[in-house]
């Protein structure tokens, strides 16, 4: 029998040494934990120590978490000076393109959901890149229509997909900003100019990826001058960088999506020796964010809302919400096998679904409405009424009056950003924001990395004589398990998250909301709990942790069980009685508030 305080005490103590673990990409580990951060604040410091502490960080006004405290600083400066949640969100992801450009950028493409304070409504864009129109479904097979080796189709120009980051940035700033354009890239551009500090998280990742880094002259010159990883704490300048967002200040998006930029993102994609890809002017003149209907489900009186397709987070998340609803997870708690069989299989359950039926709904009629009935999240939630694992699972039938479709075979690894912004008049962001893989395709020009992010895509395009939904279609917008979260009571925003970790983003998200609002967990407590995540079968347990604790009961209910990095980067605010931030101690970032 577990003992509950042993446990609560032993996931405690096991925080520091999770702090220790990261991994932004299928390369080996890398430093990270807490840096000292040159040009850091005093608040910013206090903001280090509460996140080391396992303490939220508290304010009454407006709050920013992300996931580098530089970039936390200058989205805390737009808010000091009374900029919107907006015009700080186009603050922190122009600067975590430059000290975090393994993970998001202006190349790259992002969801972004905002909860308005003065209308009272929630809107959701779509800047997720695009297949270019000269994409076939066989973009990712050999010539024998086997599926490219993983590695063999991100490196390289045909992963590349339209970016879509920074028609969001100008669309957020039109729709909801209040500050000066220009001001936004200030910090950004400073220190592109003058350098900023390494940390070890993007010390350890560059020196993890020595071979796919040197593949390309331009990467390569930045991230490995004279054939050397740059090291922590070296002063990194990017002035071609600085040079892409100054042009941004001066000519908006119009700048990165026809001219000069465009036209060396194109040369880059078409001349990436070795496996050059497709993309082309028509392709980024073409581009467009997407506003969709936002996706909500309803948990233990909340209302959970977020993006629908082409990502997956939210309709996944609420699967796994409903089908648990019925069920008293409160009452279990937190350190019980059985709450954990229940999560497990809820989630392998909704992944079913999902692999089955979520893609880029403007090319696969995706059935929202049925995924999410609560009748049906009831017949499901039947499934989970045993004593013991699953044996198998397969996916149920929602309402959908369309062709049948195969079971997905998309491979996701872990990547990716999450940025949580609550402004002083209480507008809510919460913004995923990715170039897929670590350092994306590997492929850098302008100062800025180029997504991968066509390899979320399935590289087969049918199975079992059906076709997968999520298969390559020119024009079409990979599946994303991207899933920023709002969560309103009674209407009003009480809770801002999200998270990177590829496929694993929909089981971190799941659980700091169920850690938040079953278990009672403050936003530090629920961002920094050792994770358990089972998607597909397999329950992994964080490596380290006190998670690994569970691993005889869980062996012992019919799982599988392996210890695995789990490196999240949840970010969240909880709103109420003031606003709580609390940062993932697996990565670097800060929530700083006043
Ligand atoms: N590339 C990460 C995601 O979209 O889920």
């Amino acid at each position: 029998m577990l003992r509950p305080l042993a446990l609560l005490l032993a996931f405690q103590i096991a925080l520091p040494a999770f702090a220790q673990q990261a991994s932004d990409t299928i390369s080996p580990e890398a430093p990270t934990g807490p840096a000292t951060v040159e040009g850091l604040s005093p608040a910013g410091r206090t903001a280090q120590e509460a996140k080391e502490a396992g303490r939220p960080v508290e304010a009454q006004d407006w709050m920013v978490v992300a996931a580098h405290p530089l970039a936390s600083e200058a989205g805390a400066r737009v808010l000091r000076e009374g900029g919107s949640a907006a015009d700080a969100m186009v603050a922190v992801q122009a600067v975590l393109g430059l000290v975090e450009p393994q993970s998001s950028g202006l190349g790259g493409g992002a969801f972004l959901v905002w909860h308005d304070a003065e209308t009272g409504t929630m809107t959701t864009l779509d800047a997720r890149e695009t297949a270019p129109m000269a994409a076939t479904p066989r973009l990712f097979q050999t010539k024998a229509g086997e599926p490219l080796e993983f590695l063999d189709a991100v490196v390289g120009g045909h992963s590349v997909g339209t970016p879509g980051t920074p028609m969001l940035l100008e669309e957020a700033h039109r729709r909801w900003g209040q500050a000066n354009w220009a001001s936004l890239f200030d910090e950004a551009i400073t220190l592109a100019e003058d350098g900023f500090a390494v940390s070890p998280r993007l010390a350890g990742l560059i020196a993890g990826e020595p071979e796919a880094l040197a593949r390309f002259p331009a990467t390569a010159a930045y991230f490995l001058p004279e054939g050397q990883p740059v090291a922590e704490g070296e002063r990194l300048k990017n002035p071609a960088y600085a040079a892409t967002l100054r042009r941004l200040v001066a000519d908006g998006a119009d700048a990165f999506y026809t001219g000069p930029i465009a036209e060396d993102i194109v040369e880059t994609v078409r001349s990436a020796e070795g496996n050059p890809g497709v993309l082309s002017l028509h392709d980024l003149a073409a581009y467009r964010v997407i506003e969709r209907p936002p996706v909500c489900a309803d948990y233990r009186g909340a209302r959970v809302c977020g993006m629908g397709p082409p990502s997956s987070g939210a309709l996944t998340v609420g699967m796994i919400l409903g089908m648990l609803g019925p069920y008293d997870l409160k009452a279990l708690g937190p350190w019980n096998p059985e709450s954990w069989r229940l999560i497990g299989d809820a989630t392998r359950l909704a992944f079913a679904d999902r692999g089955r039926y979520i893609a880029d709904s403007d090319f696969v009629p995706v059935p929202v409405k049925g995924l999410l009935d609560p009748a049906y999240l009831a017949k499901r939630a039947e499934l989970l009424r045993g004593d013991d694992a699953l044996p198998e699972v397969a996916a149920g039938k929602p309402a959908y009056d369309h062709a049948m479709l195969a079971p997905d075979e998309s491979l996701e690894l872990p990547s990716t950003s999450h940025i949580s912004i609550v402004d002083a008049e209480g507008n809510a962001l919460a913004m995923t924001t990715t170039i897929e893989n670590g350092f994306g395709s590997r492929l850098m020009t302008n100062g800025f990395l180029l997504n991968n992010e066509l390899t979320d895509f399935s590289f087969k395009t049918h199975a079992v004589g059906w076709p997968i939904a999520n298969r390559v279609e020119p024009g079409k917008r990979p599946r994303s398990s991207m899933a920023p979260t709002i969560v309103l009571r009674d209407g009003k925003p009480v809770l801002v998250i999200g998270s990177p970790g590829g496929a694993t983003i929909i089981g971190y998200v799941a659980q700091a909301l169920i850690a938040h609002l079953d278990w009672g967990m403050d936003v530090q407590q629920a961002v920094a709990m050792p994770h358990l995540v089972n998607a597909f079968g397999t329950f992994q347990l964080e490596q380290g942790t006190s998670a690994e604790d569970l691993r005889q009961p869980l062996a012992d209910l019919g799982y599988e069980v392996e210890p695995a990095e789990l490196t999240s980067g949840l970010h969240a605010i909880s709103l109420g009685d003031g606003l709580r931030g609390g940062a993932d101690p697996r990565r670097e970032g800060i929530a700083l508030g006043e």
